[in-house]
């Protein structure tokens, strides 16, 4: 069942983060779906702009309904993730997502405000939530590139000042994390410190962790072992996730991870079956290892176990 981020957020808030899980094709949306579905969790399925463009942003959409279809007990929202103002009025207009996000994070603070302004009016207009983003993360995202040296973290002062004159309905903050496979050097982590700020100006509302890919250094050694060349990749700490739910963190975004399970199963697959020539043998195991993993990350996300209990907080709350 598709449901409005804004009832996710609510159920959640507080007690535990909600996956928000990157798709490109047809088996990594498999994989998600049975993933949440076994470990009893809600999600966010979230679908970039890079997603949209690899075929057609139609495919998507059919794959999502299909899956809403066939696992009707599922329970999600549909969001864009790092959208530019146009992506996201195309978004709001098809009527299809329950929330976008607007990345004017590169541009200066006036202009975020303005654009982003722009987006929640016309998705409010539609009853769809807005995440945005202040501050900017280290590593490349779709459309901003921005060097680690370069990052630049949430200021806690601004961020309530940008809720306040935006209107956005959740807050993506730079906290230390990065995107990709190298978030981190030496003892570096997530900055505690400035989410506390960042909350203590913002109590009660739904804060973004994005770059929140933990790397198992499991799956790091493996992808190398089979021809793999991953060196010094690092991610967040899976047990932050725990720390950070009471702190506002309500939306944790992992896309690398899922990256990373793929090109186990694939190099695996083909240095052990040099033979094979059929797609469908290691999309299975991908299928299968990729459900599995989401189960994983949901318990530590706070959110495996949930899905009754957000089943009946939306039907009390879906219709008022
Ligand atoms: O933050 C970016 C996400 O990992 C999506 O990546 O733009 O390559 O689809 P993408
Ligand atoms: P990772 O690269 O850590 O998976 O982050 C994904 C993300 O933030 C998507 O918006
Ligand atoms: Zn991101």
């Amino acid at each position: 069942m598709m449901v409005s981020t804004k009832l996710l957020f609510e159920h959640a808030y507080g007690k535990y983060a909600i996956g928000a899980y990157n798709i490109n094709n047809l088996e990594q949306a498999i994989g998600l779906f049975r993933g949440n579905l076994m470990s009893k969790a809600p999600f966010i399925l979230q679908i970039s702009k890079g997603a949209r463009s690899y075929t057609d942003k139609r495919f998507l959409e059919a794959i999502i309904r299909a899956a809403d279809e066939i696992w009707p007990e599922a329970i999600f929202a549909v969001h864009l993730d790092h959208g530019d103002e146009v992506t996201c009025m195309d978004c709001i207009e098809s009527g299809f997502y329950t929330s976008v996000m607007i990345d004017a994070s590169a541009e200066p603070f006036e202009r975020n405000v303005e654009i982003t302004k722009r987006v929640a009016e016309a998705a409010h207009a539609r009853g769809i939530s807005v995440e945005a983003e202040l501050g900017q993360l280290g590593g490349v995202e779709e459309h901003v590139a921005v060097s680690e040296a370069d990052a630049k973290l949430t200021d806690p002062e601004q961020a309530k000042k940008f809720v306040e004159l935006t209107g956005c309905d959740s807050l993506a903050v730079a906290i230390g994390t990065s995107h990709g496979a190298y978030k981190f050097q030496g003892k570096q982590g997530v900055r505690f410190d400035v989410l506390e700020k960042i909350h203590e100006n913002l109590p009660g509302f739904p804060l973004v962790m994005h770059g929140s890919s933990s790397v198992p250094q499991e799956e790091v050694e493996r992808i190398n072992a089979a021809g793999g060349k991953l060196r010094g990749a690092r991610g967040v700490d899976e047990n932050d996730f725990a720390r950070a739910a009471p702190l506002g963190v309500t939306k944790v975004n992992i896309d690398t991870d899922g990256r990373l399970v793929w090109t186990r199963v694939h190099r695996e697959h083909f240095r052990d079956h040099p033979e094979n020539i059929d797609l469908r043998k290691p999309g299975k195991v991908f299928m299968e290892e990729y459900a599995k993993f989401i189960a994983h990350k949901n318990e530590k996300l706070g959110g495996a176990g949930r899905l009754e209990e957000v089943r009946g907080y939306i039907r009390e709350h879906q219709s008022g």
